[in-house]
């Protein structure tokens, strides 16, 4: 396959410096953005100085940034874009920043990225589009104009998604719950299991809100690299590309107090939890339906024990 000049903006999270990672790792060029909002320069460590990546400490706020990275790299093809304002909590109080951030200027490089011919763009959607959505496993259809969003980072979500949908160039993939190593354990969003894992090396019991009856779909960072790659027809098996709104995740449905368990086993913690109080606005269940995506030839290739473990393993060396 010819190696591509690839955009990542949010290079310095967890997903992106996994994306990014593995896009060195196949021989393509990496343009790295991130004002480390909420990443960090030492999620970068592993290809900071490989001759395949160059980072920019900017915002994507800033005007007219993909038109000057254009320029700087003629052949920039592919646009990851997974910068964001990621917490929940946060955009509730932030709403007219997370509009910006996580709709506007998506808009704009959306439309940038279409003006300039750059051939795939790909949106980091999200299962928060979906509102509370009761209907299981949840379609990617659900999420119409009349969902209620819980909050603006679902709704900045959903919006950008549509936009991306509707227009006919590039995607948006909705993922559900990701983990994996180099997730932060104090994010207040999907950060469950990095919290679990937190608690279990520091030998605390797990606090779970609720009777645990909870469940998400979760799914293993390395399958979401692999999504991205689909998306973009850069996978080394030729699958893909991909253009539209597709959910990403395992199908599974995996409970909140199985989870505790199996953090509590694999880390020796202590398996008696700390029950508390339900927290208002937690929805109860949330499963993909993972069927348009699957047409394309993805399935998860990491179980949740291994992932498990992995991110466990990760954790105690970090
Ligand atoms: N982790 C999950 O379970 C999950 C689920 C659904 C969707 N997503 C989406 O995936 C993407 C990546 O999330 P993540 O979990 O890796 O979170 P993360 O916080 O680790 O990564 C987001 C990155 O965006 C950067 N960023 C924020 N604002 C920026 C700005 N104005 N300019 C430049 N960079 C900026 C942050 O510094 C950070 O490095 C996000 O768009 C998120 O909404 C994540």
């Amino acid at each position: 396959m010819k190696s591509k000049v690839c955009l990542v903006t949010g290079c310095a999270g967890f997903i992106g410096s996994h994306l990014t990672q593995r896009l060195i790792d196949l021989g393509h060029f990496v343009v790295g953005v991130d004002n480390l909002f909420t990443g960090y320069v030492h999620n970068m460590k592993g290809f900071a100085d490989h001759p395949n990546f160059k980072f920019h400490e900017v915002s994507i706020l800033d005007e007219g940034l993909l038109e000057s990275l254009k320029a700087d790299y003629p052949e920039l093809d592919v646009v990851y874009h997974l910068a964001a304002i990621v917490s929940v909590p946060y955009s509730v109080d932030h709403p007219e920043l997370t509009m910006n951030t996580n709709f506007e200027a998506t808009k704009k490089m959306h439309k940038s990225a279409k003006d300039l011919g750059i051939t795939q763009f790909v949106f980091a959607g999200s299962a928060a589009e979906y509102g509370n959505e009761e209907r299981l496993p949840v379609r990617e259809e659900y999420a119409t104009d009349l969902v209620e969003h819980v909050s603006p980072y679902g709704t900045a979500k959903y919006k950008s998604s549509s936009l991306i949908g509707n227009s006919g160039y590039g995607c948006s993939l909705r993922f559900f719950n990701i983990f994996g190593p180099r997730q932060d354990p104090t994010s207040q969003y999907s950060g469950v299991i990095s919290r679990f894992v937190d608690f279990g090396l520091a030998g605390k019991k797990m606090v779970i809100f609720g009777n645990g009856e909870q469940s998400r779909d979760f799914l293993y960072v390395s399958d979401v690299v692999d999504s991205y790659l689909i998306a973009t027809g850069l996978d080394p098996q030729g699958r893909g590309p991909l253009c539209g709104i597709y959910n990403v995740g395992t199908g599974i449905g995996i409970s909140i107090l199985q989870l505790a368990k199996s953090v509590a086993k694999l880390t020796a913690a202590p398996t008696e939890i700390n029950f508390q109080p339900t927290r208002a606005g937690d929805i109860k269940h949330s499963r993909a339906d993972v069927s348009k995506m699957s047409k394309s030839g993805f399935s998860p290739q990491v179980s949740f024990e291994e992932g498990l473990t992995k991110t466990i393993e990760w954790a105690k060396s970090s």
